[in-house]
């Protein structure tokens, strides 16, 4: 997915400037802010009060899926839509079949959290077709016109914050440099995948060139290094054969960046079995599992998505449809799908350390409780 880059951006989940100065490549100087921009996207729907709603969710790769599912369920009832809510467990093809269900049963809006976000054109031109309106969810959907709005934390600043979080995990846990490391990215058809290995690499590669650190593998391409599926298996078989082939004797493995949480506690496991130190292991979604790693002192870091907000900011553009309005965006320049710039409304993401979980998980009813059994 080419991303039309603009200078520094610094969003908030209230919406704020989107800095002018869209450019084919990234820049880091940080272009002074132009006027806010919190316009909508050029809806020009207005649907019924109760109207159907679908969301085609994805698969249950991580625990904020899961959640993501309850959340639109009781949010959209309660909001008095018709919610359908559904899984494409066995792939894409299901997903297909169900957005075109959705459009058979009358939908006015589909949410859409992409398995492939390239595969699902023809159904969602259909659905435009039919007078729907397309949210793309987390996930952008690529290469057509028929996406309204894209709503999402922002993913390339993702990457940036778990490649900050592996310098600095590695410089207080494993002395002075330079470190050998092992990169892990996401699964190729997740749309998401890539600006998370780009935010990243933008961090670790000066790093690499000055030679700070190594990745002793040699595997540093996305093609080498993302996981089919966002599998665990997948990732945990890769750090094995990684392990095996350039960590012989006592070739120590300082660091792992880690995509998100499942494939951290997969590559933690592949690393355990080897007989290696514990590495400083980025992640991300907080996920029960995870958040207990980290007040353990094993991973080092993951990144709060709060999947509440993300969901009601969702519910919130459908609402603003169902009063005639604009769906809110805060930026019209970023995320280009291949045919279209998609106007956005991206969320804030957050990094997580053992230092500051117990705030910033206060107010999360699962991850407050689960931070405050290692209280004291
Ligand atoms: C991504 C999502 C991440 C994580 C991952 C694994 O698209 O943004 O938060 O859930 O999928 O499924």
């Amino acid at each position: 997915m080419k991303r039309q880059l603009t200078g520094l951006i610094a969003l908030t989940a209230v919406g704020m400037a989107a800095i002018a100065g869209c450019s084919s490549e990234r820049t880091d100087d940080a272009a002074a802010p132009s006027a806010a921009t919190t316009g909508g996207s050029d809806a020009t729907v207005c649907i019924e009060p109760g109207s159907v709603i679908g969301v085609a969710l994805p698969q249950k790769t991580s625990e904020n899926w899961v959640l993501a599912e309850d959340l639109f369920n009781t949010g959209l009832t309660d909001a008095g839509y018709e919610a359908i809510v559904q899984f494409a467990n066995s792939g894409v093809t299901e997903q297909q079949n169900q957005i075109d269900s959705m459009v058979e049963r009358g939908a006015k809006v589909i949410v859409v959290g992409a398995i492939d976000g390239s595969q699902l054109g023809s159904q969602l031109e259909n659905a435009k077709a039919s007078g729907a309106t397309i949210l793309a969810y987390d996930r952008l959907v690529k290469n057509t016109e028929a996406v309204d709005a894209y709503i999402a934390f922002d993913n390339y600043q993702v990457g940036v914050l778990q490649g900050t979080a592996l310098l600095e995990g590695l410089a207080a846990r494993k002395g002075d440099g330079p470190y050998n490391i092992e990169l892990i990215a996401g699964s190729p058809d997740d749309a998401n995948a890539t600006p998370f290995f780009e935010g990243a690499m933008s961090v670790l590669q000066p790093k690499i060139d000055d030679g700070t650190l190594t990745v002793v593998s040699g595997q540093t391409t996305f093609e080498q290094v993302a996981t089919q599926g966002w599998k665990a298996e997948n990732a945990q078989k890769r750090m094995d054969t990684v392990l095996a082939g350039s960590y012989a004797g006592d070739v120590k493995l300082d660091g792992i960046l880690s995509p998100n949480d499942t494939l951290a506690r997969a590559a933690l496991t592949a690393v355990e079995q080897a007989g290696k130190d514990v590495p400083v292991i980025t992640g991300q979604d907080s996920e029960v599992e995870s958040v207990k790693s980290i007040m353990e002192g094993v991973q080092y870091s993951t990144i709060y998505k709060d999947t509440r907000e993300l969901v009601a900011q969702t519910i919130a553009s459908i609402d603003a449809l169902a009063s005639c309005g604009d769906i809110p965006i805060n930026d019209t320049e970023q995320y280009d799908n291949g045919v279209k710039i998609v106007p956005a409304f991206l969320l804030t993401p957050k990094i997580v350390t053992q230092d500051n979980a117990a705030d910033t998980y206060a107010e999360d009813p699962t991850l407050g409780p689960v931070v405050a059994e290692y209280a004291g």
